[in-house]
């Protein structure tokens, strides 16, 4: 139980990897706040109740909106408790050759995975700070900040990646004598309902990427979860500003 007495948000908690994530944490004690666009996000944070008998809950909140996100936290906090970890993994992708992206799908994605990754890490921070206590979060940035994915073309996604990577690092260095450490978490291709969509609408693709992974298999959500737990806890105490990335070995070659 390292994460007993701790309070965890996630953003995109209600399915994929940050729901995986969740139940992680909440196997290791945590309190589970979640936050996502999907209205399932209640019916989410209740399975995660029955399932670990831990205090949870979900709100709907869009992590584009710095106002109704900070709404959300305020209310998870009284409802849950003041989160110490923090876990962004709302986020998108978009593929299509960069010459066609029209400014609002590029926005889009920017918005999700760059500006809604940061207005979390204001409203996590600004009580942490505020009460000055210590935390954790861990931004779920990609593989794709290093490298360029292919043969799909998702130009905004690499960019998008690569910023909240590099945002990590930022806030690490500026709330690190604040006890609160932000790390980067840098998963390679992972069957997710987001992925599993692409593998649906193109079996062949499938079969490209496994060829391209050392490793010779998708990552499944739960290959995360050590990473992450190590990330949260109290184990890692002397370890912010990094990105950690979990590939099969993809960008090892
Ligand atoms: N699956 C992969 O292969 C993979 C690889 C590397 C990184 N990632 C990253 O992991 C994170 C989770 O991805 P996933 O594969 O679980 O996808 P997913 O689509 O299954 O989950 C993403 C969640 O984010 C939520 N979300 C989307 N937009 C939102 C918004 N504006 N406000 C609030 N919530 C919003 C969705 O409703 C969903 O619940 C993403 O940031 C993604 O970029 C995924």
């Amino acid at each position: 139980m390292r994460c007993a007495g701790m309070t965890a948000v996630i953003t995109g908690g209600s399915r994929g990897i940050g729901y995986t994530l969740a139940n992680a944490l909440a196997a290791e004690g945590a309190r589970i706040s979640l936050i996502d666009i999907l209205d399932d996000v209640t019916d989410s944070a209740q399975k995660i109740i029955d399932t670990h008998g831990v205090k949870a809950a979900g709100v709907v909140a869009d992590v584009t909106d710095a106002a109704a996100l900070d709404s959300a936290f305020m209310s998870l906090a009284t409802a849950v408790g003041t989160a110490d970890i923090l876990v962004t993994s709302a986020g998108i992708t978009q593929w299509g050759d960069s010459i066609d992206v029209t400014p609002e799908e590029w926005q889009r994605v920017l918005d999700i995975n760059l500006n809604g990754t940061f207005f979390a890490c204001q409203s996590f921070g600004r009580r942490l700070l505020a009460e000055g206590r210590p935390g954790s979060a861990i931004l779920v940035s990609s593989m794709s900040a290093q490298i360029v994915n292919v043969p799909q073309f998702q130009a905004s996604y690499h960019a998008s990646k690569a910023a909240v990577s590099m945002l990590a690092k930022s806030l690490a260095v500026e709330w690190a004598t604040r006890g609160i450490r932000v790390n980067a978490l840098e998963p390679g291709y992972t069957l997710s309902a987001m992925t599993r969509q692409f593998m649906d609408a193109n079996p062949d693709l499938r079969v490209r990427w496994e060829d391209m992974i050392p490793a010779r298999r998708m990552g499944e959500p739960e290959d995360l979860v050590g990473v992450v737990i190590l990330l949260a806890s109290a184990e890692s105490a002397y370890l912010t500003g990094q990105s950690i990335v979990v590939d099969g070995g993809y960008t090892a070659v």
